[in-house]
């Protein structure tokens, strides 16, 4: 058996009113189409057909080659739009996964055993359904006296009798395809002017197959994004499933419905996450950490023994053992080596501080690099922009930076040397040296005798 997958995505969207289409809005931090093309990913035995349409240059260049695409300039319906990928997987493939971009929540698990159901069957269309209270425009499954899948009849298309109907069709299909290729040529337009895939079903039943539905045990699985109601909808159910995974996985959370772990986030044994805390991106969270409350980590990565109080970061490293907030922001290319702390409105900024260094108070450090165990006084700032350029600022080990201390760069501190309380250094400063005023001057060498 060659299985190829094709993916429907070339519809519209309408109903989102967006000017992004409609499978590229983000789920958990991926596009809404990343979910098909990864539930499918370890089923097929050739890269996923996507149909594109409307936004196709969009939906390329997000999905890459994560996928080969066929075009369907014109929506003529889910048929049709499965007719377009005819070409390319015609004696490619004998059987055939077609799924729609808009159902991420469809678990490739779930497809894993509509294929083989399909494998033990007679029919050439084997097909997915779920029982549920809610029908939001779904087409009903509409089965013979002795309980035989007969057809399945659009919602518009349905009587009142066939409304009242709640099994309804996911649209999860699996099919031998030269069967489907050929049957796609005999679909009947529908009312609409559409060829509607689900026709499909129909012609087995006439040709003499017992058609075969998996029914899905979770409805949540079925649910299609038509608008943004669905996608808070999706998004929470996400939610759930990727907190559940982590839980599961050793790691506590005290309260998964306001915890926002995005799909790719890592996190380590016996982490506990806070309330309201939004792990987003490329994000790596190590073990024994405690993250929040009120924490957003942004494509960061946290080493082990790490706590984060109401703080945020974007692109920064933390080290095991950094302690850090309430209320601060590191930002690109922040780096905090091993047992840091950061205690409250510190703003780092493309800055290194050495293993042990401190900065207890409101203090801004950008472009700097800092030694270890340097203490920084409350309030100190590294002024780094003149205006056209940011300036670096170096500091040795073991410096102490009094309060309210304008480091005017480029400048640089040496090791074991002192700054006094408001003093604004604007040239370099030796090792082992005293420093205070504005502009700072030196008063004296420190010995040892002095710490
Ligand atoms: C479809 C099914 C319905 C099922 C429901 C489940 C049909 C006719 N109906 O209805 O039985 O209950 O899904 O979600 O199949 N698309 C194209 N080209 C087109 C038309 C659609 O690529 O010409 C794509 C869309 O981008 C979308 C998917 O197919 O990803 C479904 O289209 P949509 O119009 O949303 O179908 P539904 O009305 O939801
Ligand atoms: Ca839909």
């Amino acid at each position: 058996m060659t299985l190829a997958s094709i993916i429907l995505a070339a519809g519209e969207g309408t109903r989102m009113r967006s000017k992004l289409p409609k499978v590229l809005h983000p789920l958990a931090g991926k596009p809404m189409v990343w979910y098909a093309l990864n539930a499918v990913k370890e089923l097929v035995d050739l890269p996923p057909v996507l149909v594109v349409g409307h936004g196709a240059e969009a939906v390329q260049a997000a999905v890459g080659d994560a996928a080969q695409y066929v075009l369907q300039a014109e929506q003529l319906g889910t048929g049709h739009a499965v007719m377009m990928a005819q070409p390319v997987l015609e004696s490619k493939a004998d059987t055939l996964l077609v799924t729609f971009a808009d159902m991420p929540l469809l678990r490739g698990e779930s497809l894993r055993r509509l294929i083989t159901i399909h494998a033990s069957s007679s029919s050439p269309v084997t097909m997915t359904s779920f029982i549920g209270d809610q029908a939001r425009g779904f087409g009903r499954v509409v089965r013979d006296a002795s309980g035989q899948v007969a057809a399945i009849v659009e919602q518009a298309d349905a009587t009142p009798e066939q409304l009242a109907i709640r099994e309804y069709n996911v649209s999860a299909y699996c099919f031998d395809a030269d069967w489907l290729w050929s049957a796609l040529a005999r679909i009947p337009v529908s009312p609409k002017g559409e060829y509607y895939l689900t026709d499909v079903v129909a012609l087995a039943v006439e040709g003499g197959y017992p058609v075969d539905s998996l029914v899905l045990e979770d409805p949540d699985e079925a649910i299609g994004l038509n608008n943004r109601l669905h996608l808070a909808e999706a998004e929470k159910v996400l939610r759930k499933r990727i907190n559940a995974g982590w839980m599961l996985s050793g790691v506590t959370i005290v309260d998964p419905e306001r915890t926002y772990i995005q799909a790719d986030v890592r996190i380590g044994q016996d982490t506990v996450i806070l309330p309201n805390s939004h792990l987003r991106g490329q994000t790596e969270i190590g073990s024994d950490c405690e993250i929040g409350p009120d924490t957003t980590v942004i494509d960061s990565k946290v080493g082990n023994h790490v706590q984060l109080i109401a703080s945020v970061l974007e692109m920064a490293e933390v080290r095991d053992h950094v302690t850090m907030g309430p209320y601060c922001h590191l930002r690109k290319g922040a780096v905090l080596d091993e047992g840091v702390h950061l205690g409250n409105f510190g703003e780092v900024k493309d800055s290194y501080l050495g293993p042990g260094t401190k900065m207890g108070h409101f203090s801004y450090i950008g472009n700097a690099t800092i030694g270890r165990d340097v203490n920084i006084g409350a309030g100190t700032i590294t002024c780094n922009y003149d205006g056209e350029k940011k300036n670096p600022t170096e500091i040795g080990d073991e410096v102490f930076i009094g309060s309210d201390t304008m480091l005017v760069a480029p400048v640089k501190i040496g090791d074991r040397s002192v700054t006094g309380a408001g003093s604004v250094v604007t040239k370099d400063v030796p090792d082992d040296t005293l420093v205070i005023g504005v502009p700072a001057k030196t008063i004296r060498k420190l010995e040892k005798s002095d710490k």
